[in-house]
């Protein structure tokens, strides 16, 4: 009988979702945290703009909804902006209380008050940051607290495996129990079985071959609820961050959209300003349309990359604000203070996700869903820059409190059975995971990207269909690894992308195609929700599996 660990909340991931949201919950109930590598590793960590909050007397709640709305292109909830927006400042100084370093200014009038910055999208100053480097700051200090806390257990190198509910299990009463846990030290899967669990396992943009993620953002969560029977919703909705530096040996490393807030601006090879002939907000337009415009000028002009320039600004300004960005842009020979620096767009942030009310509840009852992976409305079509760590930080104590509010009644689950591995062997071809991979985000990446058309999704789909067998195939027959987990989460949301963007015969916002290169203004704006298909599902996967 392999061992099972109880405790009364099971949060799966460790960065501004769910580490908000285990500090968010009462000392006296038992709290696990699971990520996958080192509990800083992943998105979070890497964050440079800032979080969005309305802080400076001259900006309004009503601003930075309106904001918001306009770039999610009406498909904003506006209750779910408006709650967000609402509980902005409070999280910032919940941040402030536990020793964020946020950066602070003298202010013409002699005061030191923080420093705002502004990105895409926001007409207003009203990003709070730590220079460039937030994400970090944040991240440090929310671990070095939930570190010091008695009622929280951290594990480390612990990757889920999926969740397990009563429907799988044949149990009455809808529930989730728990979930299975691969110890990425041992090799061993273990039982882990709470009273409530939290999906805060970030975004998918992995599934792209060029993106400004780490990899851990192979979309685990928002697999594990689909397969445990959980809507999805607007996954077609997926963001490139206009500026990624151009460099064989800078991997996945963002330019911050404070650079363009800060007065940078996007060059041709021949110098040329080239976004004011697509926007009227030119450099500053929301993230969909700078991207576009980039792809387009370096498409029609058959270049690499486009230039990013802030070299008009002093010195001391661009070392003070952006060392981060600076330093690596030095490391690689490129002095951003004399000189433009080559970017291209690249995969950044999953506007869609796992279905949720305005408490983090998905559709399961006991299961939580916060952060990347989660949608509850505030993004819409398209995410505003750094209103992602503001989702993050608000719907963590939003769960926190609903899922505090009704653990009294929920007895801890029966017990659950253990992980079946007497059918599986060790892998005797590990290939075919990393060919896998590497094929399955190069065509998301030419199929399926800032441009789409109904060709190129179906080629996208016929390859997906292939390979979620042969996937599946080989998940039922060999023992499981981190890789072949990731991968078999990565082609089931990319599986989910894809029919999302199938069904949207429109462009809007992030998804625009060029069969239908205009908004449909016939019909209301709708939500692309899929639905699982639950009969289907509390059996297949797991027959196929042998693991329950
Ligand atoms: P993450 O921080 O990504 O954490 C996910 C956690 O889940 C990790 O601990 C991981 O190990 C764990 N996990 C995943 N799957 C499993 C599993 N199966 N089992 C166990 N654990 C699992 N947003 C802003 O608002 N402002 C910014 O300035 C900003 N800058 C950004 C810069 C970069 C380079 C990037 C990549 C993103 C940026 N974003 C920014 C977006 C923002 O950082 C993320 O959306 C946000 O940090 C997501 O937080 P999260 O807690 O949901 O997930
Ligand atoms: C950035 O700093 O440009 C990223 C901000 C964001 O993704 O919200």
């Amino acid at each position: 009988m392999q061992q099972q660990r109880d405790y009364d909340v099971l949060i799966i991931g460790s960065g501004a979702a769910g580490l908000s949201c285990a500090l968010r919950l009462p000392g006296e109930l038992r709290v696990a945290v699971l990520s996958k590598g080192p509990l800083r590793e992943g998105s979070t960590f890497y964050a440079q703009g800032g979080v969005s909050a309305v802080l400076d007397q001259d900006d309004s709640v009503d601003a930075h909804i309106a904001d918001t709305m306009a770039a999610g292109a009406g498909l904003c909830d506006p209750a779910a902006v408006r709650y967000t927006v609402e509980h902005g400042a409070a999280a910032i100084g919940w941040l402030i209380d536990l020793g964020v370093p946020f950066t602070r200014e003298e202010k013409a009038d002699g005061r030191q008050d923080y420093h705002l910055t502004r990105e895409g999208g926001h007409r207003h100053r009203r990003v709070i940051h730590a220079a460039d480097a937030t994400g970090k700051a944040i991240e440090n200090s929310l671990e070095a607290e939930t570190r010091r806390r008695e009622n929280i257990d951290l594990y480390e190198r612990h990757i889920a495996v999926d969740l397990i509910t009563s429907a799988k299990l044949g149990l009455q009463d809808p529930r989730c129990l728990g979930a299975y846990v691969l110890d990425r030290e041992s090799g061993h899967v273990e039982v882990f079985r709470a009273r409530s669990l939290v999906l805060a396992s970030g975004g998918a943009s992995k599934v792209y071959l060029y993106t400004s993620n780490p990899d851990t953002a192979s979309g685990d969560g928002i697999a594990m609820a689909w397969r445990a029977g959980c809507r999805v919703a607007n996954l077609e909705f997926n963001q490139f961050h206009p500026t990624c530096l151009y460099h064989p040996l800078a991997k996945s490393f963002l330019i911050t959209e404070a650079v363009r807030g800060e007065g940078g601006r996007l060059l041709l090879p021949d110098g040329t300003r080239f976004m004011p002939r697509f926007h009227p907000q030119g450099e500053l337009a929301p993230r969909d349309i700078v991207a576009r415009a980039i792809d387009h000028e370096m498409k029609r002009l058959g270049i690499d990359h486009v230039l990013l320039d802030i070299s008009h600004k002093p010195a001391a300004f661009i070392t003070e604000h952006f060392p981060t960005v600076y330093g690596r842009c030095l490391e690689l020979g490129m002095d951003m203070t004399k000189e433009p620096i080559p970017v291209v767009p690249a995969a950044h942030y999953t506007c869609g996700g796992i279905r949720t009310d305005l408490h983090g509840r998905t559709d399961v009852p006991g299961l939580y869903a916060i952060g990347e992976c989660a949608h509850t409305g505030l993004h819409g079509a398209n995410r505003m820059a750094s209103n992602s760590l503001l989702e993050c930080l608000v719907f963590a104590q939003a769960a926190s409190e609903d899922i505090h509010a009704r653990l009294a009644g929920i007895p801890l689950p029966p017990d659950l059975p253990s992980w079946d591995e007497s059918r599986v062997t060790d892998s005797d071809e590990e290939v075919v995971v990393s060919h896998n991979w590497d094929e399955l985000r190069r065509f998301m990446w030419d199929y399926v990207g800032i441009v789409r058309t109904d060709k190129r999704l179906q080629r996208a789909r016929r390859r997906v269909e292939l390979l979620q067998q042969e996937i599946l195939e080989y998940y039922s027959n060999f023992r499981v690894s981190n890789d072949l987990l990731e991968l078999r989460n990565l082609v089931q949301v990319a599986e989910l992308i894809i029919r999302s963007a199938q069904s949207r015969k429109e462009s809007r916002g992030l998804h625009y195609t060029l069969d239908y290169p205009e908004a449909d203004t016939r019909h209301p704006p709708r939500d692309t929700v899929l639905v699982p298909d639950a009969p289907a599902l509390e059996t297949a996967p797991e027959v196929v599996q042998g693991h329950l």
